[in-house]
């Protein structure tokens, strides 16, 4: 991996060379991006055999290249108004490209055999570094099902804005956990639509805020290194500009329609200090899984088919479990608005909820995961189905909600019950230091112009937020909304472990 990480970090560090040289130069950029000649429709690419790891021209147009990775193709865009040169294998000048394809000259692989992660070894994966059981099904720290609590995690997907937000209020300021503190969730935010000023009071209300992209790009599990650290990196430094929250507080990401971007986004989570990912689906089954780490193999079968490979030591994937209930039409689904609940009324759908909780609850506790859209809050008799069930579940004295992060905690450091009202990471005593203060009460309404890549008009976008307005919509590749395009430079904070 690590030779592979070296050639992606030397690639942006000829992309940025470039890019400083552009914004020299964005006058005769603007022209030449008027003649776009993008294709629609890509064809399959095929890496070529034989030929090694390595970057390779895009058929289509030289706007493109193909990072090819053990085999498989990661599409990757080369930065605005700039070209792959199929010789030199970067992007550059236009005028200076050589379009591809070249017929390639075989040189021998100088790239590492395949290091797939091996099957989970419980007696050399320890916590509070490492965990993982043979299906996924073990409790960890050794504990029976009846002495230690059930984590229920409510997370929410996308943008916050007047939309949802006081869906999202009103079910957190009714519920308390047994220790008396109120219910917390986790959000996995994306930019476009975001109301920065919400986001920020989510956040000093000691909610966890995640990253999931700035612009919710679909094929995202097929590009490469440079994209993904464009879509999530750049979101996290959204979050830090306009909701004051700082990146050491973002530290889970969710990849947009539950499609992981194979090893590479894993490697952007390892490179830039993330603590864990939280995309991987589980196929129904009839024990649910435990969060994992990535020392090993995951331990059941991939649904996306996009999954990691290789063995990320340390990194926690939290994964999405099925909900289903058997003797109730609905189909399965990872995300609750997904199934199919709609014609029933809120008992039903209270039932129902009940019913999916208890193969969690009534076997090995495995946290209880309600990943949640906009649109479940939109349906009245779904919406008061789930604040049924939360209700309903305060009557349980071993139900706690927590954030992702909190479930990370006690799992690393599992501890029974009875010490659970002590237990500092999940208490509500202000913690000091990075949560962001609570915003202000007239956030700056900013309307912005926008133009998205695939369009050739510009459009308004609004924005709300504490701090200054940006002169432009921050995008990717321009976090502040400088106007600057590609302006951003992201370093890896962790470097390589
Ligand atoms: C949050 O705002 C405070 C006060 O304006 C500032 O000092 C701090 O640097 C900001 N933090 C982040 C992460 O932006
Ligand atoms: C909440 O639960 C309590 C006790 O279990 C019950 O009396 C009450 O009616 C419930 N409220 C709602 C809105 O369901
Ligand atoms: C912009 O797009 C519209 C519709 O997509 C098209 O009709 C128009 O010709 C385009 N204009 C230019 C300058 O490409």
């Amino acid at each position: 991996m690590a030779a592979t990480l070296k050639k992606a970090n030397g690639l942006c560090l000829i992309f940025y060379y470039c890019l400083s040289l552009c914004i020299i130069n964005l006058g005769s950029i603007a022209a030449q991006n008027a003649d776009s000649n993008v294709k629609k429709k890509d064809e399959e690419f095929t890496c070529p055999e034989g030929l090694g790891n390595g970057n390779y021209a895009d058929p289509q147009t030289c706007r493109r290249f193909y990072q090819c990775v053990d085999g498989y193709p990661y599409l990757n865009r080369c930065p605005s108004g700039l070209r792959f040169d199929d010789i030199s294998k970067f992007c550059t000048f236009p005028n200076e490209a050589r379009c591809g394809p070249i017929i390639p000259t075989p040189a021998p692989s100088t790239e590492p055999p395949i290091d797939l992660a091996v099957k989970c070894n419980p007696e050399e994966c320890l916590l509070p570094e490492c965990f993982c059981s043979k299906d996924g099904t073990n409790i960890p720290g050794d504990f029976t099902p009846s002495e230690i609590p059930q984590m229920i995690l409510l997370t929410f997907d996308g943008a916050v804005n007047l939309n949802n937000y006081h869906y999202y209020k009103k079910l957190f300021k009714k519920y308390t956990n047994p220790n008396g503190c109120p219910i917390k969730g986790t959000f996995y935010v994306a930019h476009e639509y975001s109301n920065y000023q919400m986001i920020q009071e989510l956040a000093s209300s000691s909610h966890e805020i995640g990253t999931e992209t700035i612009s919710l790009q679909t094929g995202l599990q097929d590009k490469g290194y440079e994209e993904w650290v464009g879509e999530m990196i750049g979101m996290r430094e959204i979050l830090k500009h306009f909701a004051n929250i700082s990146k050491n507080e973002v530290v889970g990401m969710r990849a947009p329609f539950l499609k992981p971007g194979r090893n590479t986004q894993y490697m952007v989570l390892e490179d830039f200090g993330y603590l864990y990912d939280s995309s991987v689906g589980v196929p129904v089954s009839p024990i649910p899984v435990w969060p994992y780490t990535l020392d090993y193999k995951i331990p059941h079968e991939c649904k996306s088919g996009t999954c990691p490979t290789k063995s990320f030591p340390g990194i926690w994937e939290i994964p999405l479990n099925s909900h289903y209930v058997e003797t109730f039409e609905g189909g399965h689904c990872p995300y609750l608005d997904q199934c199919v609940l709609h014609n029933h009324d809120a008992n039903e759908v209270f039932e129902w909820l009940q019913e999916d909780f208890s193969r969690h609850y009534d076997q090995n506790k495995a946290p209880y995961m309600m990943p949640f859209h906009t649109n479940w809050f939109s349906i009245k008799a779904l919406e008061d189905g789930l604040h049924k069930f939360v209700n309903w579940t305060q009557t349980l004295p071993d139900v706690w909600f927590v954030t992702a992060t909190q479930a990370l905690t006690w799992i690393t450091d599992p501890k029974p019950l009875t010490e659970l009202n002590k237990f500092e990471a999940w208490d509500c005593k202000k913690k000091n230091g990075n949560i962001p203060k609570t915003p202000c009460l007239s956030p700056n309404k900013c309307a912005l112009s926008f133009k998205p890549d695939n369009q050739n008009f510009t459009d308004t976008r609004y924005l709300e937020t504490c701090v200054d307005c940006p002169s432009k919509y921050p995008w990717i590749g321009d976090a502040e909304g400088s106007g600057i395009v590609g302006r951003d430079n992201y370093v890896p904070d962790n470097g390589s472990k």
